[in-house]
């Protein structure tokens, strides 16, 4: 089994960074309101994010931190209504082996945290823009972490962990039958530092709410179930992720095509 932990520090030193440039922004647009630099920092923001999307095709490559694998840039139009996809959601706990495209993928994650906006900002709300939810997916090839940043999934653990993952998961047969499992943890420290300990576990907890839901409703309007599951034993779940040390897990979603 090949860990990669590097991976997961080099990108959260570039939300880091981008963190910094966003709160950089925001003073400056207090400042001077109405003059033209929040526009033209507007407009660099805007080519620095653009030019940070992934192409249409998903390209693997091997750097310093392992492979590392360039996603379909999301779509943001869909065929279905979000009062169709409110309608429609169900939870579904069995799946064909049929698996998940690229785009899917890539879809599903930009729901859940992708960057939505110039200045840093995803699709799920996060106390303070602090974000602190951290995204992986468990599929037959390995366990991945996603970097909403250069919408690019590193690989983490090499292998296939599902059953692995299904076992310390009360043994759930829709984890087992799921084609890709996605993995919520949060980085408590992130919101801390700014909220204290006694809010930090409300709003996390909150927060990977709102982006289960987004993921939930994603997965309908693309024809496909999930169901989200709550019932596990944290440390075996870490331990069999061979998660970061400052990684909680906090819930998993088992996707696929029903059965
Ligand atoms: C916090 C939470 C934890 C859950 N955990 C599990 C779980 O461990 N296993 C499971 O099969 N379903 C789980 N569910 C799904 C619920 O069983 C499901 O939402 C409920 O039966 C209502 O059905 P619906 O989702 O189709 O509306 C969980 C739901 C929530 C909100």
């Amino acid at each position: 089994m090949e860990t990669n932990h590097q991976a997961i520090s080099l990108k959260s030193d570039t939300g880091n960074q981008s963190f910094r440039r966003m709160e950089k922004y925001q003073v400056h647009q207090l400042d001077v309101r109405y003059c033209f630099f929040p526009l033209l920092l507007g407009i660099v923001g805007y080519l620095t994010a653009c030019s940070s999307f992934a192409p249409d095709e998903q390209i693997s490559m091997e750097n310093s931190m392992g492979k590392v694998t360039s996603l379909p840039q999301p779509q943001i139009e869909g065929l279905m209504s979000l009062e169709e996809a409110l309608t429609l959601r169900r939870s579904v706990r069995e799946f064909s082996s049929e698996v998940l495209s690229s785009g899917e993928i890539s879809q599903l994650l930009w729901a859940a945290q992708g960057i939505t906006d110039p200045r840093g900002y995803r699709s799920a709300p996060s106390a303070g823009a602090l974000y602190p939810l951290e995204l992986f997916v468990v599929m037959a090839e390995g366990v991945f972490n996603y970097d909403p940043y250069a919408n690019t999934l590193s690989l983490i653990v090499e292998g296939d962990l599902r059953r692995d993952l299904y076992l310390v998961a009360l043994s759930q047969d829709s984890i087992l039958q799921a084609p890709l499992t996605m993995v919520f943890t949060a980085v408590y420290d992130r919101t801390e530092a700014r909220y204290g300990p006694a809010r930090t576990p409300r709003y996390i907890q909150m927060e990977v709410g709102h982006a289960a839901q987004n993921v939930l409703l994603q997965a309908v309007s693309l024809g496909l179930g999930a169901v989200p599951i709550g019932a596990f034993e944290d440390d075996r779940v870490h331990a069999v992720l061979d998660l970061p040390p400052d990684h909680e897990p906090l819930y998993l979603i088992p996707i696929g095509h029903p059965r």
